[in-house]
């Protein structure tokens, strides 16, 4: 474990430590978390150790594995396995790579930092499926590896070792998580007219011009993210709602205010969404409770989509190409389907060409960062 992580964090140190690759800006970092070598390294183990799970096979790279992108290529992620299966989510994981760049986190932004993410999936019920943060401190508390490494970054005893240190060295590992370079970073902020050819280009056009694609998946003039960090419905797995959207609503509200009166306020909303495919089609809306947030989800990155499929929230495209067939026809898999209520503005049909949408589809292909570029898809 300790070599593994050592061989990892020294490829990641090389390439995105400090500072930031061509197409990105600096990462941020908050003031009271600041980045130490040690930190990092304490993170990585953290992140890649299986202990913190019910089964004790379940960690972080388990579902954000760097050998898939940080992803898992799974439709909706699998956790902790005991007598009865493998517990599964309602959700996709996103990959993990330049996470550090967003202003919310989850496809809900349902918490605002990537200390408060790490908090949740070791005691999801459907992920790592430990009872509370208590069994994940206790563990650490009788390692004398993580003692000593607790005491070496932060400075605390034993016995001061809390969940908070857990997520900050974890958090920090994830901001060294960075990648660029691909080959329109090179085109388009490196200068090199020669990276991107005649298809991509054409892609981009269509991707900036027709295909609208870059009101939501931005790129601005010096760095490109490619998200607006805002929330949209794209009709995506909508009708899985079953029934009208606001008596599912409701139902969530009475669930979610029983759990919160049995002392569970602060981990209610994560288990609901994720152990129940109707709650967790509300999107942003069960977090928000604002009308226009009925079954948006934020806009992921297209960094490295190539690689980290299946798509959408839901996992329920398999391949690119269905993703920009989705788009031509206004959210909707055929133009004789029913518009989604509650469909985002910024969706309408788009009237591509199928040669077009090839064009579109090679220049997200060139999205690709080079260390991921082994990666099949
Ligand atoms: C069982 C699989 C699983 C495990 C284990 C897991 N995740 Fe995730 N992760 C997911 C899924 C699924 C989501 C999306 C859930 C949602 O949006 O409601 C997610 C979301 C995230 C996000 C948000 C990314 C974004 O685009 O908003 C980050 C960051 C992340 N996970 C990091 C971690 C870290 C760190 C750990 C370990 C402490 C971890 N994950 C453990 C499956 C997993
Ligand atoms: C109105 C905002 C908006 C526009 C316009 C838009 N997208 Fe998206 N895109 C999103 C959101 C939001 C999601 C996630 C939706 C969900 O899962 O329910 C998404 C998902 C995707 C995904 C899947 C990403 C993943 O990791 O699963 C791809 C690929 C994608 N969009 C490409 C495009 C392309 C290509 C265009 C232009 C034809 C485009 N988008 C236009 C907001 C937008």
């Amino acid at each position: 474990m300790k070599v593994l992580s050592v061989v990892i964090s020294s490829f990641l140190f090389g390439t995105s430590l400090f500072s930031a690759p061509l197409g990105l800006p600096e990462v941020p970092v908050p003031e009271d978390n600041p980045q130490t070598k040690e930190k990092i390294e304490l993170g990585n183990t953290l992140y890649h150790d299986p202990r913190f799970s019910a089964d004790g096979k379940v960690s972080c790279a388990t579902c954000h594995a760097q050998e898939k992108a940080f992803s898992d290529h799974l439709s909706v992620s699998k956790g902790f396995t005991d007598k009865t299966g493998a517990r599964m989510g309602t959700r996709n994981a996103p990959t993990v790579i330049n996470a550090a760049y967003y202003t919310s986190q989850f496809w809900d932004g349902r918490v605002p930092s990537l200390e408060e993410q790490s908090k949740f999936p070791p005691i999801n019920p459907v992920e790592g499926g430990l009872h509370s943060w208590d069994d994940l401190t206790d563990m650490l508390k009788n390692d004398s590896y993580y003692v000593q490494q607790f005491n070496e970054v932060f400075g605390v005893s034993k016995e001061e070792i809390t969940i908070e240190h857990f997520t900050k060295a974890v958090a920090s590992f994830e901001r060294t998580v960075i990648s660029g370079n691909s080959k329109f970073d090179r085109y388009w902020y490196g200068d090199e007219e020669d990276a991107l050819n005649a298809q991509e280009k054409r892609g981009f056009e269509i991707y900036v011009g027709e295909g609208r694609c870059v009101s939501c998946h931005t790129i601005s003039q010096t760095s490109a993210i490619f998200t607006d960090n805002s929330f949209h419905n794209l009709g995506i797995g909508f009708r899985a709602l079953g029934k009208d959207e606001l008596e599912v609503a409701s139902e969530y509200s009475d669930i979610l205010a029983k759990e919160i009166a049995k002392g569970k306020d602060k981990v209610a909303g994560d288990e609901l969404v994720l152990e129940h495919k109707r709650f967790s089609e509300l999107g942003r809306y069960a977090f928000s409770k604002e009308g226009d947030d009925m079954g948006a989800f934020k806009t992921p990155t297209l960094r490295n989509i190539a690689k980290t499929g299946p798509y959408m929230h839901d996992g329920s495209m398999s391949t690119l190409e269905e993703v920009v067939a989705w788009y031509n026809f206004g959210g909707r898999m055929s133009p004789t389907d029913p518009v989604t209520p509650f469909l985002d503005g910024g969706i309408r049909p788009l009237g591509l060409s199928t040669e077009q949408m090839i064009d579109l589809v090679a220049f997200m292909r060139a999205l690709t960062s080079p260390q991921y570029e082994q990666i099949k898809e």
